[in-house]
């Protein structure tokens, strides 16, 4: 399968961690993959070259997902390279610039935890969804998966403003969801517990200790595959009647014991 004919997917954040995991596991499924991050650095080669390994094209875009003005230029990149784009991984995040008392968030983190996990995610999702209706229907399934963060609905507040980012993806998910339900665009939400990657080694030791203490049923660390296991039923269409869902991967770390 090549240009017009082959399964496509914008991976943002995918130079490392757990976009890293979905875009190779996507690549593993037949998908030609697009990365979207913000240096192409050792890590994006590296990433690249794992998606060629797996017999796929590639195409690195170096962005920002918060400088909204960029989306156009970004998707026009994309189509010209790949061909029309059949799924959009909404995955590049941040966490907060310090933890610490919510009666001391300040506005430079909790505007920039918001301008990249939800203000770009969703004016990208809005210009992606717009082209890819205005392609005709492919053979296989198109979809929109949204990595949010069981942050979505638990409490931390020395991260509240993380916290409300997460949410918010979360309703935009339902939103989209809603909205292309009936356009055969799948739009559904993967929700991750503790996951290793970078962005949780600064609390390494605390989480370990939290893992081992019990915090989810399942006592290990998750990792980039579980996330992408999971994203790649979506995008391959394995949830056929299912709008909107929040797919936790999390050891069950949300469920409430007595
Ligand atoms: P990470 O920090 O290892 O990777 C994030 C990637 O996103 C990096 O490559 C980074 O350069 C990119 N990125 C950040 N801001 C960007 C921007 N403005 N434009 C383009 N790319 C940008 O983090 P990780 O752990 O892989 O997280 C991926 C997603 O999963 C995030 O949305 C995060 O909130 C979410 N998540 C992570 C969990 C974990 O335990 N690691 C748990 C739940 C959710």
């Amino acid at each position: 399968m090549h240009g017009d004919e082959a399964k496509t997917a914008l991976v943002t954040g995918g130079r490392r961690g757990i976009g890293r995991g979905i875009a190779l596991a996507l690549a593993e499924a037949g998908f030609d993959i697009a990365l979207l991050d913000v240096a192409r650095d050792a890590d994006a080669e590296a990433a690249l070259a794992e998606i060629a390994a797996r017999g796929r094209r590639s195409l690195f875009v170096a962005g920002d997902i918060a400088d909204i003005a960029s989306h156009a230029a970004v998707a026009e990149t994309i189509w010209r390279a790949l061909g029309p784009l059949t799924c959009l991984v909404n995955n590049a995040g941040v966490s907060v610039l310090n933890r610490g008392d919510l009666l001391e968030v300040t506005p430079e983190s909790y505007d920039r935890c918001l301008d990249i996990n939800l203000r770009g995610s969703f004016f990208l999702t809005q210009t992606i969804a717009k082209r890819m209706l205005a392609d005709p229907a492919p053979a296989w399934h198109r979809s929109i998966v949204n990595i949010t963060s069981v942050s979505a609905e638990v409490v931390s507040i020395s991260r509240g403003e993380y916290c409300i980012s997460k949410a918010g993806a979360a309703m935009m998910t339902k939103l989209f969801a809603v909205r292309l339900a009936e356009t055969g665009i799948g739009v559904y939400e993967v929700r991750p517990g503790i996951i290793r990657t970078d962005m949780t080694k600064v609390s390494e030791g605390r989480l370990d200790q939290l893992i081992q203490d019990g915090i989810s049923p399942i006592k290990r660390w998750g990792e980039a595959a579980d996330v992408a296991k999971t994203v790649v039923t979506a995008a391959e269409g394995h949830l056929p009647f299912a709008v909107g869902q929040a797919l936790l991967v999390d050891g069950g770390l949300t469920i409430r014991t007595l």
